[in-house]
């Protein structure tokens, strides 16, 4: 995905920005306006040539996020955070609700586990998918439900819900609903999942799937957002997580958030 950004700017300054450049030398006596014009276009070009650049640089520079290029995702990450949550939930991984794309991946890993019910929710379209992530469905575990209504499932319904990258697309109009949503459905606790600001994301294909690019957003301005709702984070939860984390030399390659179910 890093191809993306690069390539058109890079075809647009070697076969574009040259000519330009002779144009404004031999024109700019005749015609002011014209090479005002021309500058304008020049200095386009060169923004969007540094801007794709240092994209493209800043990917490289955070640790960890090798594996979120090409398009993968927080859901991946959760899957690899599995052993760290389970020694920060303990009991509480025992009904597990995960919301976000690709939910049948970590579902069926759920499954896998002992003592572990699990069930998905999939935020978008569930077309083209395994045949394993079919049978899920057919089964009534992982269901497409749009996030901007509410959850068809009771209060308190799973033990622990986990949500990764599906409230990075939503506007703070529909995640005033959604997160207090994810919240209603939970009894122990809601762990969330989303991309650091700066992460390279596919742009063209994830707005088709999306509806709208990914806005990713900093831990401070989740920060105000639980707290404006209500929403508490629950910091015994978050210590443990952290010391499972550097036990196992892990680092998340997404901001990771615990928040405290409705009493
Ligand atoms: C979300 O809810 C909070 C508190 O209820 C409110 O202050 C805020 O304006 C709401 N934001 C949007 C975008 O609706
Ligand atoms: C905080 O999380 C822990 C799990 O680490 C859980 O046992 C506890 O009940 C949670 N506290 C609240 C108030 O939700």
């Amino acid at each position: 995905m890093s191809r993306r950004p690069v390539n058109p700017s890079r075809h647009l300054a070697d076969g574009g920005s040259i000519p330009f450049v002779g144009a404004i030398q031999s024109k700019s006596r005749s015609s002011p306006l014209l090479s005002i014009g021309l500058v304008v276009v020049g200095a386009i070009l060169l923004i969007g040539f540094c801007y794709s650049n240092s994209e493209g640089g800043s990917s490289s520079t955070i640790k960890g996020v090798s594996k979120l290029e090409g398009g993968a995702s927080c859901t991946s990450e959760v899957l690899r955070a599995l052993p760290v949550l389970k020694k920060a939930y303990g009991d509480s991984m025992h009904k597990i609700l995960h919301v976000g794309p690709d939910t049948c991946s970590v579902v069926s890993n759920l499954l896998k586990e002992e003592d572990t019910e699990a069930w998905g929710v999939e935020p978008y379209e569930l077309d083209d998918v395994s045949a394993n992530c079919k049978s899920l469905v057919r089964k009534g575990i992982v269901r497409a439900a749009d996030l901007k209504f509410p959850l068809p499932y009771r209060a308190k319904s799973f033990s622990l819900v986990i949500v990764s990258d599906a409230l990075d697309y939503l506007s703070p109009r529909y995640l005033n609903k959604t997160l207090p949503e994810l919240a209603r459905v939970s009894a122990d606790a809601v762990v969330v999942f989303t991309g650091y600001p700066g992460q390279l994301r596919a742009k063209g294909g994830e707005v088709a799937k999306f509806g709208r690019p990914a806005k990713l957003r900093s831990s401070s301005w989740w920060i105000r957002f639980f707290v404006q709702s209500n929403l508490e984070e629950n910091e015994s939860a978050g210590k443990k997580f952290e010391q499972a984390s550097s036990k196992r030399s892990y680092q998340p390659a997404c901001q990771v958030f615990h928040l405290k179910s409705f009493p």
